[in-house]
This record gives structure tokens, sequence and C-alpha cells, in this order.
């Protein structure tokens, strides 16, 4: 597995950048159990079916990207024989995925410190792609998307996982309710940096859909070059699953 180690930051360190590197940092430790318990334990639910979505096969090489503790890459490995390579900007997450693969061969699982903007692999190098909860924490998701696109190769299937809004009235009002008083209360019974995480989710999910509704985001991928973008709402519309294959 690569070293840890410094990598040149590839983007310039924006309030975003800096804010989602700082917020990690505190997190790796407990970040299995508790993303899965403040979600209602429905979000290790929306990541089997994210890689579904992939339905990835042997020998096929994968890049899980914003790879984090590594429970995407977890789930491929367990899916199909294939190689997966694990990038993430944050050296406290990667550290959490590299005991997880402790004593996998490097050509199985490989974790690499970098950033989803600008990618370290060639163009058209990967048979398929998967990101979760990335583009909240990127300054121009199109862009991403398009960087992201660029590395797999024509057929290649891309999939994604993000919270979302619920669109229906009664379940948007309980998704309110709960991330603006359940969330932060939780969170805060976990630890500081947990108490962050609980008060910064909600306005994230929210401050990101204003800007980018789903529709556009279906725009961003069309314009990479994806086509067939599937947009699955799950758990009332909690988490939301895309995916796409790569034009040939
Ligand atoms: C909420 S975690 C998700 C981790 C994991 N994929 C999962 O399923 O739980 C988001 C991850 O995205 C990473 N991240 C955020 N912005 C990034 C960027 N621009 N490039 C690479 N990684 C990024 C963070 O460091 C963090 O590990």
């Amino acid at each position: 597995m690569s070293p840890p180690g410094p990598t040149p930051t590839a983007e310039p360190d924006t309030p975003r950048k800096l804010e989602a590197l700082e917020l990690f940092d505190g997190l790796p430790r407990r970040y299995d159990e508790l993303s899965a318990a403040l979600s209602f334990w429905q979000d290790p639910r929306w990541r089997r079916a994210l890689v579904d979505e992939v339905a990835p096969r042997p020998g096929q090489r994968i890049l899980d990207v914003a790879t984090g503790t590594g429970m995407v890459a977890a789930e491929l490995l367990r899916r199909a024989d294939c190689s997966v390579v694990g990038i993430d900007q944050s050296e406290p997450m990667l550290a959490r995925a590299r005991a997880r693969f402790a004593g996998r061969a490097e050509s199985q699982v490989r974790l690499v410190r970098g950033e989803a903007e600008a990618l370290p692999f060639e163009e058209a190098s990967f048979d398929a792609l998967t990101f979760t909860y990335l583009l909240r924490y990127v300054e121009d998701p199109a862009a991403t998307v398009a960087e992201l696109a660029r590395v797999v190769r024509p057929g290649g299937r891309v999939a994604s996982l993000e919270f979302g809004v619920p669109p229906l009235a009664p379940a948007r009002l309980a998704w309110r309710f709960y991330t603006a008083v359940g969330l932060p209360s939780l969170g805060r019974l976990a630890s500081p940096e947990w108490a962050r995480v609980g008060s910064f989710l909600g306005p994230s999910i929210r401050g990101f859909y204003e800007r980018h509704p789903v529709a556009e985001l279906v725009g961003y991928w069309r314009g990479a070059g994806l086509r067939d973008v599937r947009v699955r709402r799950m758990s009332l519309g909690g988490g939301i699953v895309m995916s796409a294959t790569r034009e040939g």
C-alpha cells in the first residue's frame, strides 16, 4: 500500500477544502459505526446499492474516490475478485483504511492520497469508478465529475452516493427536524468532533442542493460524457444513488 506522505495539493486551499480536511481529521476512529447510526443504519444499505450499480467483475480495476475509511472499497472487494484503488485527500481517513486492508496485497487494494479534482491517473485507466459523499466538499462539482469520468474507459460504469433532501413534504419536514435537532444532539453525545458533524450536515446537504439541484447534477454527468444517467432515491429520498455508463 502507498505509504503516507505529503502529496502536492492539486487544488488551491479554498475555505471549502480546508473545512473538509479539518472536518475529517477527528472522525476516522468511530467513523464506520457512527456514520451508520446517524443515518438510522440506512447508509450501509445505500453503499450496497451503489456497488450494485457498478456490478464489479473479476479482474476489473476500479477506482473508489473519497474512499475515506474504505467501506465502499471493501464492499467492491467482497463482491468480486477485482482490484481497487482508493483515493482520498485526508491522511487520517486513509490511515483507517490502511488498517482495514492490512495484509492485503497491493495488487488487490492500493490506497493513494490525492484529490478528486485532479486525479493522478491516466485517461480511461479504470473499468469502473465509485464516489461517495464527495461533491458537497468540492468548489466545482461539474468540473470534478468531468475529471472523474476522464479516468474511466468507454463503457465503464460510474456510480455515486450522496445524502438527499426528501422531496415529499411530510418526509422533508421530518428530515428538517432530524437534521436541525436530532443530528446535532446525537453528535454532541458522541464527541466534540461528531458534534461539529451533527451541526454541519443538515445545512451542508440543503445548501448543496440549493446550489446544484438534482436535475443540474444529472446535466453535469451528461456533460462529462456519461450516458444513461439514473437517479435512485432511497429511504424516502434521504440517500441518492446515481449511476451511468462512460460514453464510448
Ligand atoms: C463522508 S466521507 C465518505 C467516506 C467513504 N466513501 C464512505 O463511504 O463513508 C467523505 C470523504 O471525502 C473525502 N474528500 C472530500 N473532498 C475530497 C476531495 N476533493 N478529494 C478527495 N477526497 C475528498 C474526505 O476526506 C472524506 O474521507
